[in-house]
């Protein structure tokens, strides 16, 4: 029996918690067996402080270190648990909420299956912890984005990130405009049944499992959010990062990769292999710097000493100190 978990960053009881829960209920009677959380619902997450000590502990054989002690280890559990996801964010400005992105940035680069490789060779050549199996086994997720008006250009593509990491196989990525009376949309409620459904069959056959829904611009990862370089038809994709020119073609865009293009996808082991190598390599200038050059020891002590950041408790202090004087 495939499990599948529910996961809303809605107002508990909102309309993502009922269309997430909509889907559960398809995914239930599909044969899967369910479980529900709501990230707002006695759930801490602090964001990513980019302190990179979880990757550079894995590379080293000690395991997934961070240093935010929360619930998003319980999150992720509960995740690398499930066989599939079923995602459901409120739009916030155009795109997923904070919380979705700071799960994104927790994952971060010790998520990256290419890097995940990378420490598992590594911890097998000089000993270590290794690396939990969880975090290598294939998954499929599904997302949903209910939205309050007409901005929502982003939102498709955020989602799509959060499964770009771990390699997790998308099945469908929609999203619902003017939505706010969602629980009385029929239409809605059935396509989200029907997500939950395609989810929980996928979850049973996850080798064969494929994208459900329409197929984008990106030929590749189905999005349709590009970068444009000004003044040409140079074109990246947003979410898996191609490169190519576009084209209008019998009246539609379409945008064509050169070959070489699908080795470099960051959704693919070969583009995150090629990703990792240019990360190690500038890894690599920034600890020389570090160890041997006295210009760069310089330069930081000219940012450190110039001023210091202040905080609230400072802040606090000194009017106590200013209340005493007075
Ligand atoms: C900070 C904030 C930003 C929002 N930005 C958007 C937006 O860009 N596009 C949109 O369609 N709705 C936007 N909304 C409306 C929410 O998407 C809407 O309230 C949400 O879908 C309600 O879901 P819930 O009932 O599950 O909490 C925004 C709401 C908030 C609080």
């Amino acid at each position: 029996m495939a499990k599948v978990l529910g996961i809303s960053s809605g107002t508990l009881n909102g309309s993502n918690d009922a269309m997430c829960k909509e889907a559960l209920m398809g995914a239930k009677e599909a044969g899967a067996e369910i479980e529900f959380i709501n990230l707002h619902h006695n759930i801490t997450i602090k964001s990513c402080t980019g302190c990179i000590a979880c990757v550079k502990a894995m590379m080293g054989g000690k395991g997934r270190i961070c240093v935010q002690k929360d619930d998003f280890l319980w999150v992720l559990n509960k995740m690398l648990d499930a066989d599939g996801i079923i995602m459901t964010s409120p739009i916030f400005e155009n795109g997923v909420p904070g919380i979705i992105h700071t799960i994104c940035d927790r994952f971060g680069p010790s998520m990256d299956r290419g890097n995940l490789m990378i420490a598992d060779e590594l911890n097998k050549k000089n000993g270590g912890k290794g690396i939990d199996p969880r975090f290598m086994k294939d998954k499929v997720i599904s997302f949903m984005a209910v939205g309050g008006s007409d901005w929502g250009s982003l939102v498709q593509m955020d989602h799509g990130m959060l499964a770009m990491s771990p390699m997790w196989k998308v099945i469908d990525n929609d999203k619902f405009q003017w939505s706010k009376t969602i629980l009385m949309d029929d239409e809605a409620l059935a396509r989200a049944h029907q997500i939950g459904i395609n989810l929980a069959k996928a979850a049973e056959d996850i080798p064969n499992a494929k994208w459900q829904g329409p197929e984008g611009v990106c030929p590749h990862c189905h999005m349709n959010n590009f970068y444009i370089e000004p003044g040409t038809t140079h074109a990246i994709c947003g979410l898996c990062g191609m490169e190519g020119e576009l084209e209008v073609r019998d009246g539609k865009i379409v945008i064509n990769y050169p070959e070489e293009q699908y080795a470099l996808a960051h959704d693919t082991i070969s583009g995150k292999m090629k990703h990792g190598e240019d990360i190690q390599y500038n890894e690599g200038r920034l600890d020389e710097l570090k160890k041997n050059s006295d210009e760069f020891k310089t330069r930081k002590a000219k940012y450190r000493d110039f001023i210091k950041p202040i905080y609230p408790a400072m802040e606090s202090a000194e009017t106590e100190k200013e209340l005493v004087k007075a």
